[in-house]
């Protein structure tokens, strides 16, 4: 077993909303990130394809020595975690590990809402795959989960558009559909690490008192306990406080958004996989 930085991945920038929470919990580890920039948005992928590209990605962290690898993207969770931990694992490296961003969300969910009514916004892959009703159904079986796919989201945020007048006329449109779905949801849940660029804009289209959370904060408390409570995995993992970025697109770029995503100045380099 080889010692190495936390891998922490995303199909482009939104990943790194949820670095950000976790490298200001556990400033101690190093971390590498992945934007597989070149290929996203994932959201309206097939499930073979996101399969493939993740599974490509976390291959090429595990040569990085990356003990741990954190699926920081809820489509890739929703489309490639379960067929990686249960076919590819056991052959690549039995006592490595990848985690994702679903599992930690849905156990806590329902403890936000008084109206057993949660709203779910995602994208098209991660809403059809259905990872979350069937989840929260585990965790909180009195808990209604309505969905709602915003495939124009990510494509806003990744162009930098999310702040124009075009990006209001989706988010409202989103919010409706899904509040037509119920007016009694009370929790909104961005399923998308992407979507907390868009929390000061979705606030203005919700309903007073509506809970809206983003995963980051989330996830981060999480896999802190998941560490603690691993120990075989957590002595693997280095600690000189380091955060390498990699992106399969433009390094220019990434610097450039990436560091809107994770509040602090970002220095990328180009992977070709
Ligand atoms: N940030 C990713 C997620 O959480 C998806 C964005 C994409 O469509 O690639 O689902």
């Amino acid at each position: 077993m080889s010692n190495g930085p936390i891998g922490v991945f995303d199909s482009g920038y939104g990943g790194l909303t949820v670095l950000k929470e976790i490298t200001a919990r556990l400033p101690r580890y190093d971390y590498i990130y992945l934007g597989d920039n070149a290929r996203a948005p994932y959201g309206p992928r097939s499930f073979e394809t996101v399969y493939q590209y993740t599974l490509q990605c976390v291959k090429w962290f595990f040569k990085q020595g990356c003990p741990l690898v954190v699926l920081a993207c809820n489509t890739a969770s929703a489309k490639a975690l379960r067929t990686i931990q249960q076919n590819d694992l056991p052959l690549i490296d039995p006592e490595k590990r990848v985690l994702g961003v679903i599992r930690p969300t849905t156990e806590i969910i329902g403890n936000f809402s008084k109206n057993k009514q949660v709203g779910i916004l995602g994208t098209q892959g991660t809403v059809l795959s259905n990872s979350y009703p069937i989840e929260i159904e585990k965790f909180f079986p009195g808990v209604r989960v309505y969905q709602q796919a915003c495939p124009m989201w990510v494509p806003l945020i990744e162009n930098n558009e999310h702040h124009s007048p075009g990006a209001d006329y989706f988010i409202s449109k989103n919010i409706h559909e899904l509040l037509a779905q119920s007016p009694g949801i009370d929790t909104i849940l961005l399923a998308c690490t992407h979507y907390p660029l868009l929390l000061d804009k979705l606030k203005q289209y919700v309903p007073e008192g509506t809970t809206i959370l983003s995963q980051g904060e989330i996830v981060a408390r999480s896999l802190a306990d998941y560490l603690q409570r691993h120990n075989e995995l957590e002595k693997n993992c280095t600690r000189n406080g380091q955060v390498n970025f990699f992106t399969t697109d433009s390094t220019s770029d990434f610097n450039k958004q990436g560091a809107i995503f994770f509040g602090k100045p970002v220095k990328s380099f180009h992977l070709e996989l």
